[in-house]
């Protein structure tokens, strides 16, 4: 059966891309909500809903697993639905944690109480929604103590990323990150606390400076993704294809999302 993956729009295609490069043989299962992006400035209510709307629709669809590859879903949505609604038999998993692993150099399952770690200035940069819940921050005090994150809202970057604008969209890293530096001028790490942000990687790191560590989470999602499945050999499925899917025009997706990645792909309608 196919891993599903999730995201509002685009995104979460960072994250299907590197899996699909670590694990060629597992069939995915891409839904774009595309029609209701973006999740980032919507309420907490709405972005529940919409998010368990469309993990329904990968189960319908056969998978048994599904990665929420939105950092929005995962930090307002997840942890009510796997306190309410996810069924037994099948098992959501979020963005947040790899990274929160990678950053505070743990390894998974690792639930030893929280101690000091290599870096202790982070700055996150995440969308609107993710930066109000708190999540990454409560996140991390799980496992890290005196780390202090400031974190930007990036109002209107993902709109920009939707809309393919990269001039636009690298115009809006620099501001947020120069808004940013004005309030913790020596990062020693930053997050991309969100799964479009990856696409502009080179661009938040320019404007960090070569000292900053960038954090993102196609790989670190990828690699405990196939970790997670070695433990998990029940959720493997080599049979079907992997398929694109959205919940808005499939023409006009395809287009931005084969130059959003600059590979070919191909959606069709959820
Ligand atoms: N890719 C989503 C994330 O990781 C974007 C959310 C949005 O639609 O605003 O947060």
């Amino acid at each position: 059966m196919p891993v599903g993956i999730f995201d509002s729009g685009l995104g979460g295609l960072t994250v299907f891309n590197a899996i699909r490069q670590r694990m060629p043989e597992q069939p995915l299962l891409y839904l774009g909500d595309n029609k209701h992006t973006p999740y980032g400035v919507r309420d907490p209510e709405d972005i529940y809903e919409l998010t368990v709307r469309n993990t329904q629709q990968l189960f319908d669809q056969g998978c048994d697993l599904v990665i929420l590859a939105c950092n929005t879903a995962s930090a307002v949505a997840l942890r009510r639905m796997q306190e309410t609604w996810i069924p037994s038999n099948k098992r959501v998993l979020g963005v947040f944690v790899p990274l929160i692993e990678a950053l505070t150099e743990r390894k998974w399952g690792d639930n030893s109480p929280p101690r000091e770690v290599a870096v202790n200035q982070v700055a996150l940069f995440a969308t609107p929604a993710t930066v109000a819940s708190r999540a990454f921050q409560r996140e991390l005090a799980f496992r890290a103590v005196g780390v202090d994150v400031e974190a930007q809202p990036c109002g209107g970057l993902v709109d920009a990323l939707e809309m393919n604008d990269l001039e636009l969209a690298e115009a809006m890293v620099h501001s947020h990150v120069a808004a940013l530096l004005r309030r913790m001028p020596k990062p020693q790490a930053a997050v991309l606390g969100c799964t479009h942000y990856p696409i502009l990687e080179h661009v938040f790191q320019e404007a960090l400076g070569p000292d900053v560590t960038v954090y993102s989470q196609g790989n670190l999602v990828a690699a405990s993704l196939e970790d997670y499945l070695r433990r998990h050999p029940d959720l493997i499925g080599a049979d079907g294809a992997t398929r694109c899917m959205t919940t808005g025009d499939p023409k006009s997706v395809s287009v931005a999302a084969t130059r959003f990645l600059g590979k070919h792909m191909v959606f069709e309608a959820a």
